[in-house]
């Protein structure tokens, strides 16, 4: 009888354990989009993002397309990058278009004075990044220059690059040896105009952005302001009041949000060497994008109940203390585990929102900040959220299946979060679920319910490492990449996966 009482109560104990992580998707659902630009990537002129990470030129021996280095193109297209911001960031804002354009001799040069008051020559202007974006197959997104440019230099920017009437700036860029337009539909008015970008109260900036917006003229651009940086949601409130009368001059409003370890920006804390008291730190602190996306949704449905205007969390991810030895204003941090999993988490939060964040950008591309790609010299390596990503890619364009997610809490110092996130869609008849486990000490089960299903295949990829610190070093076999992941078919419509500790999975149900 007692030995029937223990088995009893520890039936009871493991069918709670496995129910304690449930994600039940709702297929029938199914219908808002994942828009591909969700998947975007920014990139600045800083440190060596743009020279050296992207664009060596013609004469560099470094293998090169037109001057674009062969290996950074190729892992590009491999991970597919639908949208690309450019030239900044505070750089953005003092740049003028002009500079950067014509015989790269004639081209002047300037002072970076955000980033380590470096020397720019301008050999990388307009004509490369939009030729770039050629290159790659994506969809240019040209921050203009509001804090120290004026309305008519956006005004020729604009028609520069996308007009096909005769007039003088279409001129201009035959002359510079380019007949067409490209095709160039987003236009961020200003960066962070609430800072280096002119240092604007929102009262003010929403004027400004009216009338640099009345002159961003073309058919179906998609114009965006500058909105609230992390939790300033008096910025979001003022702009909203300030465009409600206006509102087919703007399309989104942007968000900024980056995630330090230590929440302090004089020490950031370090890139390789922390413990589990700055990882949970890290994990806990990016989960707050979603508590910031709904609360400036809130405010924006309020002033724009038909939701006409989207949000585009246009910069984000980590921000650790510069590598040492390396310049500071050049912010170069290395990538790892923990990496992915801020990764994958933001991916499956902005995801869970496709119906009003319409974009997102992760600073920044090569070299710099959350970067997927790291160059020394001749070397790169893709780093563990170039992998993420590429994972992912999956989603884009895709429709969104809402769900429910239960999830156990990984615990830590007295602290909490949930262990997992996740979100899922599907795309020709396969439905993609992604998950991420940011507990580091143990796997966690998840049972999936996919009601109604009659899918009968799984197969599944991961991201992980041995360690929250694994990460790729140049010339040496990468530790961090994307790997096979063993999984059972689903029965019924039904399926327990065990995502490993400390990583971010996909699983494809065919
Ligand atoms: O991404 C680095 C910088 O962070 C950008 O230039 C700026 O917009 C933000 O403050």
């Amino acid at each position: 009888m007692k030995n029937k009482l223990i088995i009893g109560v520890l039936l009871l104990a493991s069918v709670q354990l496995s129910a304690q992580n449930t994600l039940n998707l709702k297929v029938d659902q199914a219908k808002t989009k994942i828009n591909k630009e969700i998947y975007g990537q920014f990139s600045e002129h800083l440190g060596t993002c743009i020279y050296e990470g992207i664009y060596v030129g013609k004469d560099s021996k470094i293998p090169n397309i037109d001057g674009f280095r062969t290996d950074v193109v190729n892992a590009f297209k491999e991970m597919k990058v639908p949208v690309l911001r450019w030239p900044g960031g505070c750089f953005a804002d003092t740049y003028h278009w002009k500079d950067g354009i014509g015989p790269k001799e004639n081209r002047p040069s300037m002072v970076n004075v955000h980033w380590g008051g470096v020397t720019e020559d301008n050999s990388f202007g307009t004509h490369e990044f939009l030729n770039l974006c050629e290159l790659i197959g994506t969809e240019p997104y040209l921050s203009i220059n509001v804090g120290s440019g004026t309305v008519q230099e956006a005004a020729e920017w604009v028609e520069y690059v996308t007009s096909s009437n005769e007039n003088p700036m279409s001129e201009l860029r035959k002359k510079n040896g380019r007949e067409d337009p490209w095709e160039v539909k987003f236009f961020g008015i200003g960066n962070e105009t609430w800072g280096c970008g002119g240092d604007m109260r929102p009262e003010y900036y929403a004027d400004v952005f009216r009338q640099f917006s009345s002159y961003v003229r073309g058919n179906n651009l998609q114009k965006i302001a500058v909105g609230p940086s992390s939790g300033d949601y008096n910025w979001t409130e003022k702009m909203m009041i300030g465009l409600q009368d206006k509102k087919h001059l703007v399309q989104t409003l942007s968000l900024h949000h980056y995630t330090l370890p230590t929440g302090n920006w004089n020490s950031k804390g370090s890139s390789t060497d922390f413990g589990e008291d700055m990882y949970f730190k890290t994990i806990k602190g990016t989960m707050f994008i979603e508590e910031l996306i709904e609360k400036h949704l809130a405010i924006m449905d309020k002033y724009d109940p038909e939701k006409r205007i989207s949000l585009a969390v246009d910069e984000w991810g980590t921000w650790y203390d510069a590598l040492p030895g390396t310049n500071p204003g050049f912010l170069q941090q290395q990538n790892t585990v923990r990496d992915a999993v801020v990764a994958g988490i933001n991916l499956n939060i902005f995801n869970n929102h496709a119906d009003r964040v319409s974009m997102a950008n992760i600073a920044q591309i090569v070299n710099v900040l959350q970067a997927m790609i790291l160059t020394k010299g001749e070397q790169m390596v893709k780093t563990p959220t170039y992998y993420v990503f590429k994972m992912y890619n999956v989603h884009q364009d895709a429709t969104l299946i809402p769900m429910e997610l239960k999830s156990e809490d990984y615990v830590f110092n007295g602290e909490k979060i949930p262990a997992v996130t996740s979100s899922a869609s599907m795309k020709d008849g396969v439905v993609s679920i992604t998950l991420s486990n940011s507990n580091p000490n143990k796997a966690v089960p998840v049972e999936c319910n996919i009601a109604g299903s009659d899918l009968k295949t799984a197969t599944g990829q991961i991201v992980t490492g041995k360690n929250i610190t694994d990460y790729n070093e140049f010339g040496q076999p990468e530790k961090v990449k994307i790997e096979t992941f063993k999984t059972a078919a689903p029965k019924n419509g039904k399926l327990t996966v065990e995502i490993p500790a400390h990583s971010v999975v996909l699983i494809q149900l065919h």
